[in-house]
């Protein structure tokens, strides 16, 4: 059995789905591993390091498609790339179902078998798979390291001759799995830290990294079965209004990270808050691509608002895209190895399994 993958578009990606590091597992589950010429030679990882490990290259990527049982991506392929899978093959990647339902729907009927990873259940069996969890705590902590750099003052406290520098303030709105990272980073660096989220499971995992939970009071726990966020009601997003407009006069960064599944990211920090900022302080916006957190967030622009900055990045794993590669090529190894019935050496979807009955697209 062949599994195949090919160049990324790379004006929008530059993570590969298959890591030299994980060739050999593949190979060992009984696999051949066969990717597009220069595959991740952009990172620095010539064709030479696959083939040391036993991968095979072709420079056609038509003939890969065609004779690979399973694709492996990042994101979705081309219009004219995903004509070339045929019936019975296999795609996975992050496929985003939200934005291209259509596209999906014509591939799975098709017959097609595609396998969205965003799409996983959060539970235990399925951790060494979540791609949400491995690229988002990536995230949480580039935010961090990137608003530092931006920022124009120290961050931890320090006390001189001179006189002393205080330590910055950071605001961390949505305490989930990036936000949870840009605490601790945050933290690590010296800044203090506060942060908010509507689910209250989150207030415990803030204050055990350190962090001041800022409550929205008098407000229910606004958590899903499935651990996501709802929509909040109007009287909530007055309430947290007031509380945010308060917190900003103190605070130097904002690292925005909140997202409901499926749905344009909530407008938190908005128009009028942002007056509240200090100049020179700096928002980094992770939900831009989204629609983001804040009244001005644009994708891939740093927008200047009363010399407050609000940059916001399209793929900020485009920016660590090795260390993203190589967590994101182990939880596609793990899913690959839970479709792989090892008994009968083939593949079997086995729509009774939760993890495969989640993050199929029918
Ligand atoms: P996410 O990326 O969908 O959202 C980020 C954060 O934004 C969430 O914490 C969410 O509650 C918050 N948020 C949404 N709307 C907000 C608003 N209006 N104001 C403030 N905050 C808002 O979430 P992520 O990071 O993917 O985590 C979702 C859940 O999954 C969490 O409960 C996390 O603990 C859980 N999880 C479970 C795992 C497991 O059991 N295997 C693995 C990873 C995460």
């Amino acid at each position: 059995m062949k599994i195949g993958s090919i160049l990324e578009n790379q004006k929008f990606e530059k993570r590969v789905a298959i890591m030299p590091e994980i060739v050999k597992k593949y190979i060992s589950l009984g696999f051949e591993i066969l990717l597009s010429k220069n595959y991740a030679s952009h990172l620095g990882i010539n064709d030479e390091e696959y083939l040391k490990v036993g991968a095979k290259i072709s420079s056609d990527e038509n003939e890969i498609l065609n004779s690979s049982d399973i694709v492996v991506q990042l994101g979705i392929l081309s219009d004219d790339k995903s004509s070339l899978i045929k019936e019975n093959q296999i795609l996975i990647g992050v496929l985003n179902p939200y934005e291209n339902k259509k596209k999906l729907e014509d591939l799975a009927k098709k017959k097609i078998n595609l396998f969205s990873l965003e799409l996983l259940p959060r539970i235990t069996r399925a951790q060494s798979m979540d791609i949400l969890s491995s690229q988002a705590n990536l995230a949480g902590y580039k935010a961090v390291v990137d608003s530092f750099a931006s920022f124009e003052k120290a961050i931890p406290m320090m006390m001189t001759a001179a006189g002393t520098v205080p330590a910055a303030k950071v605001l961390v709105v949505g305490a989930g799995v990036a936000g949870l990272q840009a605490i601790a980073t945050a933290k690590r660096m010296g800044a203090i830290v506060f942060a908010t989220d509507v689910r209250m499971a989150s207030k415990e995992q803030v204050e055990s990294l350190g962090g001041k939970f800022l409550t929205v009071e008098g407000s229910e726990n606004l958590e899903t079965e499935g651990g996501y966020a709802k929509e909040t009601s109007d009287e909530f997003k007055k309430k947290q209004e007031d509380l945010l407009s308060e917190t900003l006069k103190k605070i130097d960064i904002v690292i925005c990270t909140a997202l409901i599944p499926g749905k344009k990211a909530p407008l938190i920090i908005k128009d009028n808050m942002i007056s509240n900022l200090q100049s020179g302080s700096i928002i980094y916006d992770l939900a831009a691509i989204q629609g983001g957190n804040t009244a001005f967030t644009e994708v891939d622009n740093v927008i200047n608002k009363n010399g407050v900055k609000i940059i916001g990045e399209s793929n900020i794993l485009n920016k660590l895209p090795i260390s993203a590669s190589s967590l994101y090529s182990k939880n596609m190894f793990n899913f690959v190895d839970n479709l792989f019935d090892k008994k009968n050496k083939k593949i079997n979807i086995n729509l009774e399994d939760e993890i495969i009955k989640k993050t199929i697209i029918k």
